[in-house]
């Protein structure tokens, strides 16, 4: 475990279940010496940034029509990075390609969560719904959650961890998604921990 913190930036668009699950973890002492120090949103009305407020985490919105063109979007972002000093950025339901020069920025310290057995049923097009709906239709037996370095391509990373489910006869998108989200809450805070002891003192 390094010496000094850890500071994370959680990026998202949503419900923010993933990000809960991380500050929770936090908040009963299960992640010593990491902070959640920024919570960035692609949508002013997720409902992740209410969970944020009730942590007492800073939040961020960058949504894309505040911005005159896509880079000015993303330099934005990487602004609001930079001035959090974050060490660590995980993804959680982050909506936005997270761009080349963030990528280069933050090399191997950006982490991605995907609801399905990567490197199957990732890619451009594959989130939410869309994810279980392939792997039903795939006649899958089991699906689950990969968590994954993030490099410049969509879903591709090394992987560092993968948790699985079966997949049930008579299974609905939304009974495999909660299926999958109850091992996500799981896996996503017990991988940023054993991340962060791989990083060098203070994370930098
Ligand atoms: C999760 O299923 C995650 O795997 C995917 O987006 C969803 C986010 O859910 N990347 P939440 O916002 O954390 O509830």
């Amino acid at each position: 475990m390094p010496n000094k913190e850890v500071r994370v930036a959680v990026l998202v668009s949503g419900s923010g279940s993933n990000l809960g699950a991380i500050l929770e973890a936090q908040k009963s002492g299960k992640l010593p010496g990491i902070h959640v120090v920024l919570v960035l949103s692609t949508k002013s009305e997720a409902y992740a940034l209410v969970r944020a407020k009730n942590y007492g985490v800073k939040t961020a919105v960058v949504e894309r029509k505040a911005y005159p063109s896509e880079e000015a979007c993303q330099a934005a972002v990487l602004e609001h990075l930079e001035k959090s000093r974050a060490h660590v950025i995980c993804l959680a339901g982050y909506m936005r390609m997270v761009s080349q020069e963030i990528v280069r920025r933050f090399r191997g310290r950006i982490l991605n969560i995907h609801p399905a057995l990567l490197p199957k049923f990732g890619g451009p097009g594959m989130y939410g719904h869309f994810v279980h709906e392939a792997v039903i239709s795939a006649g899958e037996k089991e699906s689950g959650c990969t968590i994954h370095i993030v490099d410049e391509e969509y879903d591709h990373g090394p992987i560092l961890a993968q948790a699985k489910v079966p997949v049930l006869p008579g299974d609905t998108t939304e009974l495999l998604a909660a299926r999958i989200l109850e091992q996500e809450h799981q896996l996503y805070p017990a991988v940023l921990k054993e991340f962060c002891k791989t990083l060098p003192s203070g994370g930098a």
